[in-house]
């Protein structure tokens, strides 16, 4: 038995070893014959889109791409999306690759890895173009970082002015956005220019794998950094012929702190110097034939809210009490119901399903915790969940009136969610009709009951006979 297990444990280290080793070597047979990182910093969500062009050096044909990112930009990575590009200019078509997170032991600094698989296997003296887009939250840091209503707000960004990459780089260019001219400062690796809202850092010819040389940008960014540090969104199935939305939202500005006293009367008079990154106003994204909206807070209704709605969708603009500084927060419930048929279907295998989008309705916002939960009707049963992307899952049990057995509620967790988030995602479960009956059957033998006590309350004579 032991020498089984022996046996074994030795197979698997074995294996282990061979897929490492596969691993290591592909990494040593790909050259980057040409990189073009673009860092969009207008928004507090930062963009950065990589253009890869990939060359076989080796001998056999290589079917992966590593990216390497620095261990401080993982933890703020919210997306990473790839494309393989083929045609020239105007006859370019993409096709969507699978990028999936990849641990190494051996990345010096404790680089962390994702893996690029390619559709095609890249053959040896071929090259091919990549192109990819991972978005960062969270990654810039107001400086100073307490300002009073009349400044504007400063932020660095902190990066490297090579592409950090496990390969050898022959020729890369880094482009640096910023939402202003207003660029206080920024670190100088020769060549680096600057034209108007772009920085420019190379062309820098021959970079060993895992080149690094920190830069840092002082810019203004006045942009809201709008962080929804929680929300919850509760999504009720009814087969009487609605759904039933309702979101919980605890809103923090996270951008330099305000300091001093807030004068009203300043920020109404001035708007353009006051407050510049402060916000009033929020758009939340709906989807069209909403109805019974409602926007509240602890204190109550919030009257200052206003809904448009045409046939593709609904935008409904909401003011909070007070506008939002850095520091500030806000919570605030929005709910609203939707027409069952435009969300509620019947899959082939004769499961129902719900479609309906993930994410966070309000306009660039970074969600720091995501819970969606959705409320099926009682009686379902094998619910089973359909995400695009990877997310934490459970079931709950919910008791409202009327009900017997409780309801199945399918819980979905995401961190550091932000727009690209915002797609269709799918709850299926099994469910009997005989169980939309069961609460008009308790409804009508409640009143049944009622009645017949009445009726026996009547009947009886209570008097006492002589
Ligand atoms: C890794 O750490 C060493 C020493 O701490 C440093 O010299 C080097 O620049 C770092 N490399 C990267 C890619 O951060
Ligand atoms: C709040 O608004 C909703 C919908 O507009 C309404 O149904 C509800 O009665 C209001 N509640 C209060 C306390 O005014
Ligand atoms: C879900 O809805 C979207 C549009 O809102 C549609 O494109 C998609 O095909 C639907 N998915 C399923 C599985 O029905």
């Amino acid at each position: 038995m032991e020498a089984v297990v022996g046996a074994r444990s030795i197979l698997a280290f074995a294996l282990f070893s061979l897929l490492f080793l596969l691993s290591r070597s592909s990494a040593h047979q790909l050259n980057i014959v040409n990189a073009e990182r673009r860092i969009d910093l207008t928004s507090h969500i930062v963009k950065v889109f990589l253009t890869l062009k990939v060359e076989n050096v080796g001998t056999e044909p290589a079917s992966e791409i590593l990216l390497a990112f620095p261990p401080t930009q993982v933890n703020h990575l919210a997306s990473v999306e790839a494309l393989a590009t083929t045609g020239k200019r105007k006859k370019k078509t993409y096709v969507p690759l699978i990028v999936t997170p990849t641990e190494l032991p051996d990345g010096p600094n404790g680089t962390k890895y994702f893996t690029i698989s390619l559709a095609n296997p890249l053959n040896s003296g071929e090259t091919t173009t990549v192109e990819v887009l991972y978005l960062l939250t969270h990654s810039l840091e107001p400086f100073p970082a307490e300002i009073s209503q009349s400044e504007s707000q400063l932020v660095f960004y902190k990066d490297g002015a090579m592409i950090l990459s496990p390969y050898h780089i022959k020729q890369q260019t880094t482009f640096i956005k910023t939402p202003s001219t207003r660029v206080e400062s920024f670190t100088m690796v020769e060549p680096t220019n600057r034209a108007g809202t772009e920085l420019k850092y190379g062309p820098y010819e021959d970079h060993a794998s895992y080149s690094f040389s920190p830069i840092i940008v002082h810019f203004e960014n006045n942009n809201p950094f709008a962080v929804v540090e929680e929300l919850v969104r509760e999504v009720e199935i009814s087969h009487w012929g609605s759904i039933q939305v309702r979101e919980q939202y605890r809103l923090v500005h996270t951008g330099a702190r305000h300091k001093g006293v807030f004068s009203r009367v300043e920020y109404q008079a001035r708007p353009s110097h006051s407050g510049v990154s402060s916000f009033k106003h929020l758009l939340a994204r709906l989807p069209p034939r909403v109805h019974s909206v409602y926007y509240r807070d602890e204190i109550g209704n919030i009257s200052s809210s206003h809904l448009r709605t045409d046939s593709r969708k609904s935008e409904l603009e909401i003011e909070p009490r007070y506008p939002l500084f850095g520091g500030w927060s806000a919570t605030f419930v929005i709910g609203y119901g939707l027409p069952l048929q435009d969300f509620l279907f019947e899959s082939p295998d004769g499961r129902r399903y719900l479609n309906f989008s993930f994410g966070c309705p309000l306009a660039d916002t970074v969600v720091d915790k995501l819970t969606i939960k959705v409320v099926l009707p009682e009686g379902s049963k094998d619910p089973s969940a359909v995400v695009p992307f990877s997310v934490e899952q459970h079931l709950e049990t919910k008791y409202s009136y009327l009900d017997v057995v409780g309801r199945t509620v399918v819980v979905l967790e995401k961190k550091n969610a932000i727009p690209v988030h915002n797609v269709p995602f799918q709850v299926y479960y099994t469910f009997k009709p005989i169980f939309m009956l069961a609460e008009p059957l308790m409804l009508a033998s409640v009143i049944f009951l009622f009645f017949m006590a009445c009726v026996a309350y009547l009947h009886i004579d209570l008097s006492i006979r002589k």
